[in-house]
């Protein structure tokens, strides 16, 4: 039996947010291209749309990210599962189709039963090892492609980047964002489980994204003392790396 997963407070603003509504270049750059980046992928992976796809959303949270991918596909026909561990999420998902509390680890599907799985941000939540279980079933329920996207670390220097991060979720004076529990893992760490498993997978893009801290600041609404003292406690670690992947079914 799994230990139950905590429940994270993703902030207030999620609404917009998630959906990269903000004047700020991080949150449109972290949240804002999303849509349009795996719309595109879904276009060019899956060219017929006579027929109906089954379509599962994986840490949906209340289905910001699916819905503007959605009003970019106005010609497909999807059959849709989404899942996340909080269920208050699920109950306020705004996308139509089956809604389902499940912990992204052990997924309550059938291997290869889902054509296009989608999954963005999740990773973080949950420590390494859970991590690679998540990757794991992500491969094992897919039936076509899974489009996988991944707030990390840097990738030159994970350590150094992680130990002045971590500070940020244990301080004091930033108690909206306190959390524990999660890892930031680096893309290149996710790509080693990878290939140990042989689990197939190609990098789409990897980029380094400045204002990792704003996300909070907004989401969390900080006042601007906390604003500052954010910016000041990540310095020159004041980015993340966003990755995504396109993983394929385990063989
Ligand atoms: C930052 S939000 C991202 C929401 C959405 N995917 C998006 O990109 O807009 C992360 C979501 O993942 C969910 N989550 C974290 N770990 C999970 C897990 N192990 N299984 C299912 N959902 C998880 C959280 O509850 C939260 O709703």
């Amino acid at each position: 039996m799994q230990n139950q997963k905590p429940i994270y407070d993703m902030g207030n603003a999620t609404a917009g947010i998630f959906k990269g509504n903000s004047i700020s270049n991080a949150i449109k750059e972290i949240y804002g291209e999303s849509a349009s980046l795996f719309a595109n992928l879904i276009k060019s992976k899956l060219p017929d749309t006579a027929r109906e796809y089954t379509l599962l959303d994986i840490g949906s949270s209340k289905g910001e990210l699916l819905s503007d991918i959605l009003a970019l596909l106005p010609e497909y026909n999807f059959d849709i599962t989404v899942t996340d561990t909080n269920p208050d999420a699920v109950s306020q998902n705004c996308i139509n189709g089956k809604k389902i509390v499940a912990d992204a680890e052990s997924l309550p599907l059938d291997d290869k039963s889902i054509d296009l799985v989608i999954m963005r941000y999740v990773l973080q939540f949950n420590l390494l090892e859970n991590q690679k279980n998540i990757i794991r079933e992500v491969s094992r329920v897919t039936k076509g492609f899974a489009i996988v996207q991944h707030g990390g670390s840097d990738s030159f220097d994970a350590e150094s980047w992680r130990e002045k991060v971590g500070k940020i979720f244990i301080d004091d004076e930033l108690p909206q964002i306190k959390r524990n529990g999660g890892f930031w893992s680096s893309a290149e760490e996710i790509e080693n489980y990878m290939d140990c498993e042989n689990i197939r997978y190609e990098r789409v893009l990897s980029k380094k994204i400045q204002g990792l801290s704003q996300p909070f600041i907004e989401r969390y609404s900080l006042s601007n003392e906390q604003a500052s003292k954010l910016r000041g406690m990540l310095g020159d670690k004041d980015f993340l790396t966003q990755t995504t992947w396109i993983i394929y079914p385990t063989e």
